[in-house]
């Protein structure tokens, strides 16, 4: 039988700060309910940092616990990538914060900028960087800190509740695969954006985009620091095309739906994650949800359902396992691997 050079994850971690912020305390800083939350969202907590502590700083409790999963030391890394819409300062890039504290000088650090669309855009980059034989070892971290950028008030209310902080990470390895009906690896990434839509899901200010200085004093007084939703806009989308993405994904490896074991959507919201599975015809309990207890935490809402369910005993090595996202951009992509 023919080998090829694959990917393949050999470990998975992930971290949320202690500090649980329920519906009721969203309450008291805005104009909402536990209920509304719960029926519209399937919210019922999240996650929030200290003032201390930075996206690189969840980024690195990841990452620690990803590489202890793979048996992997730091120096062993050939390349980091950190995902996350919630950089800690604007340059450099997150991915050299993240660098610094895993003591890594010299291995390179790439930020991906694409939302909750991010792990998966990164695991696109691995994949490629590991089949073309460049890379063996890459590390791939996930992480936000949304708490200290929300608009805790009742204007920002539709994108405050959704919100929460958390990093997922994976170790990415190469290996010699010669049975892929068996040997964990993975399939295949697809990739895709329409940025005709940027500006139904965004954070203008500040920014480089604006007519005048970069930190326009107009922009701040409109709250355009703060993420800015067309909630039903991106519902609509978010739902077509994660499901395209699978199906895409599928039809490209010729392999049916019946035979994917686990599903993971990008957790924007339960009831997303529920129509993405009614359209495609998939039962409820092949999806793997987390959104109940951490809300959206965007880039790293996938490596941490990844992390969840290995510990919950429902991702199990040989499984077949297909992963959409969809997110600002608009971006969206899938990830089809067998586990
Ligand atoms: N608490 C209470 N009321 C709220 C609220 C909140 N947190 N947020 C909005 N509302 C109000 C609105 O002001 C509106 O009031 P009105 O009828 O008096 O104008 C009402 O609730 C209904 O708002 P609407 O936007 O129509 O609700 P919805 O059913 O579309 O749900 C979202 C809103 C945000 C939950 C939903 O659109 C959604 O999940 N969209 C996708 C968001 C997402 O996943 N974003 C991240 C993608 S990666």
């Amino acid at each position: 039988m023919d080998s090829a050079i694959r990917s393949r994850i050999t470990g998975v971690g992930s971290y949320v700060p202690p500090r649980v912020v329920t519906n009721q305390e969203l309450t008291e800083y805005m104009d909402t309910s536990d209920e509304w939350i719960v029926e519209r969202t399937g919210i019922h907590t999240r996650h929030w940092v200290d003032p201390e502590t930075s996206t690189s700083d969840l980024a690195l409790e990841a990452a620690q616990r990803a590489l202890a999963a793979a048996g992997v030391d730091g120096p062993d890394l050939d390349m980091i990538m950190l995902a996350t819409l919630s950089p800690d300062h604007q340059f450099p890039g997150t991915a050299c914060f993240l660098q610094a504290k895993m003591a890594l000088p010299g291995v390179p650090a790439l930020d991906v900028r694409q939302q909750c669309s991010g792990f998966i855009y990164a695991m696109a980059i691995a994949d490629q960087f590991i089949r073309a034989g460049t890379y063996q070892k890459v590390l791939i971290a996930g992480a936000e800190v949304h708490s200290k950028g929300l608009e805790l008030s009742t204007r920002g209310r539709d994108v405050s509740v959704l919100f929460g902080d958390g990093a997922g990470a994976v170790v990415v390895e190469a290996a010699q695969v010669t049975d892929p009906e068996r040997e964990p690896h993975v399939f295949s990434t697809h990739l895709h954006a329409d940025g005709t839509f940027a500006k139904e899901l965004w954070l203008g200010a500040p920014g480089m985009g604006y007519v005048g200085p970069y930190v326009n004093e107009g922009a701040f007084e409109r709250g355009e620091q703060y993420p800015q939703m067309n909630g039903r806009t991106v519902f609509v989308h978010a739902v077509k095309h994660m499901a395209e993405s699978v199906m895409e994904a599928l039809d490209a490896n010729g392999v049916e739906l019946e035979d994917v074991e686990l599903f993971f959507f990008h957790q924007a919201n339960q009831r997303i994650s529920e129509a993405a599975a009614h359209r495609l015809g998939i039962p409820g309990d092949k999806v793997f949800n987390t959104i109940d207890r951490f809300g959206n935490t965007t880039a790293a809402s996938i490596p941490i359902g990844l992390d969840c369910a290995v510990q919950a005993g429902k991702l199990q090595p040989g499984m077949l396992v297909a992963c959409a996202a969809f997110g600002s951009g608009f971006t969206w992509c899938s990830l089809l691997l067998r586990w």
